[in-house]
């Protein structure tokens, strides 16, 4: 993207994802990269408009704790210490850190000066989100301290001869009151001209593309969900007559989930290949009943199945991905969390001749899904929910037939339907049926009903990585159990399913 931007150097908080969105939210580009980064690169970047170094979990006085190249701040742009960040400025530019006592964590009120550069705007008064242990004790000569909290000394700094200001909260956290100002305040020292907004964000990605690719043929796997369906999209508009789509239907997607996608990419001017294949992989789904088998069964049968179509095609020179943010800095910030990887029904064949196209590798999923409407995706297709590559053969448990997959996908769509229908979805981060293998004895009307036993999935999470069962009403919960039975031939008996992870995991196999 070029665009002027502030970089976060990561010292691995958990926050550090959060900081780079907020300022992308308050209309700013900002990209966060590995705190070792190389200083003689950025001196030559004129885009280069501001630097925050995040918070960390190292004590700045650890023998091997993460450090800084004390050339960065002479880089003349504005520097913003979080936490660690700022306790590292203390520490490099001749304050001092200390080990303490007691850790300073969650809400804390603090008392700041109104007349300093961060903290303009907002209260004499206000909370704070801390999370921290040691303490700044001495700060640097030049600085002066311009928040303080009934624990800490020395909460906010700053040196406004060479812009450098460090706090000890972190304002990327909604429960820090005055975060957003806080923020705002920093940027606007950093004088920034462009602004990100997707709207014009539109454009540029348009350009790169046609740049990147010139004239040449684009292929693009389309698995169903938000991001290959974006960079399709995009494509589209960008290159229309030069992109090709491979869409393969395993019929392990939700119920008119494959309908949408078809409809949806015949209907603009790209040439689409549709592969229907569901009778291959059912056939060698037949009888297994290990989880990981089928998913090493799908990820395997998918890339037979593309190998052979793409082997059918001349003239492809690019593949596209749907590569984003997350992903981009999992595998370049080695200070970031690993997040649970996935094999992904969309992962192709590494053995490909193709050069790989990214579009919105620059992109967090909820931007993503923002391009996807100022491009005029429909709602239903941008606001899907996280769905396993796959598919519904994990949610069917033991072995996989059509006739259990249909089954599932008749009670999955009451279930979102129902969940759907409240204004907050019950904060459901994702939500679905199981079909979970058992059976059980019923009554209808007068009659016996021996039948399938449905869970009902759902849950409230940030990534995946822990997430919470839905606290949903038991009128709902009753409501929905009503309509599977009455709805679905073949259900007996429908249970909610309220493990959390951990120890359970979102997916039942
Ligand atoms: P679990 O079940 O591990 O799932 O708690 C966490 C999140 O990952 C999704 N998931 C997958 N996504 N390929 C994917 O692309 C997979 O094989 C896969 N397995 C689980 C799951 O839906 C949840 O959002």
């Amino acid at each position: 993207m070029k665009k002027e931007y502030i970089l976060v150097l990561d010292y691995g908080s958990q926050y550090n994802q959060l900081i780079v969105r907020r300022i992308r939210e308050l209309g700013v580009y900002a990209k966060l990269v590995h705190h070792n980064v190389d200083v003689e690169i950025l001196k030559d970047d004129a885009l280069l408009k501001g630097i925050i170094l995040s918070g960390g979990p190292n004590s700045v006085y650890e023998e091997d704790a993460f450090t800084i190249d004390t050339a960065i701040f002479d880089l003349n742009v504005p520097i913003l210490g979080i936490c660690y960040g700022m306790q590292l400025i203390c520490q490099k530019l001749g304050g001092e850190v200390i080990p303490g006592t007691v850790k300073e964590f969650g809400k804390t009120a603090i008392e700041v000066n109104t007349n300093s550069t961060l903290f303009k705007g907002t209260n004499e008064h206000q909370i704070t989100w801390m999370s921290h242990t040691d303490k700044v004790i001495k700060i640097p000569d030049s600085y002066v301290k311009v928040a303080h909290s009934k624990n800490t000394e020395f909460v906010g700094i700053e040196d406004k001869d060479n812009k450098i200001f460090g706090i000890q909260f972190h304002p990327e956290v909604t429960h820090t009151e005055y975060g957003m100002r806080i923020l705002q305040n920093f940027i606007d020292e950093c004088k920034i001209k462009d602004t990100w907004k997707m709207e014009n964000v539109v454009d540029e990605l348009i350009n790169n593309i046609r740049e990147e690719v010139q004239g040449d043929r684009v292929l693009c796997a389309l698995s169903g969900g938000v991001d290959s369906s974006v960079v399709a999209y995009l494509l589209a508009k960008a290159i229309g007559s030069n992109l090709t789509c491979v869409f393969v239907d395993h019929g392990l997607l939700r119920k008119n989930e494959a309908k949408q996608v078809i409809e949806l990419f015949k209907s603009l001017n790209v040439e689409f290949i549709l592969a229907e294949e569901q009778e291959l992989f059912f056939k060698k789904l037949r009888g297994v009943c290990d989880p990981e088998r089928k998913r090493k069964i799908i990820g395997a049968t998918f890339i037979e199945v593309f190998d052979k179509i793409s082997s059918g095609l001349d003239n492809i020179k690019f593949l596209a991905q749907g590569t984003i943010y997350a992903d981009v800095i999992e595998s370049g910030t080695k200070t970031a969390q690993t997040i649970k990887s996935h094999h992904n029904v969309g992962g192709l064949p590494a053995n490909l001749q193709f050069k790989l196209i990214e579009p919105i590798r620059d992109l967090f999923k909820d931007e993503v899904r923002n391009l996807g409407r100022v491009l005029g995706m429909p709602e239903h297709i941008v606001n899907r929910q996280p769905f396993p590559g796959p598919g519904l053969a994990i949610r069917v448990l033991n072995d996989v037939t059509a006739e259990k997959v249909s089954l599932l996908q008749d009670v999955d769509e009451i279930v979102r339907n129902e969940i759907e229908k409240k204004d907050d979805k019950f904060n459901a981060w994702q939500y679905f049926a199981v079909l979970t293998g058992a059976k059980s004895v019923g009554v209808i009307g007068d009659m016996r009903n021996y039948g399938e036993v449905v869970a009902i999935r759902a849950v409230s999470s940030i990534d995946g990585m822990s997430a919470d069962f839905c606290r949903i009403d038991y009128d709902a919960l009753a409501h929905m159990a009503t309509r599977i039975i009455n709805e679905v031939p073949g259900v007996a008996r429908v249970v909610y399913d309220i493990t959390s992870k951990p120890p359970g995991t979102i997916e039942w196999e």
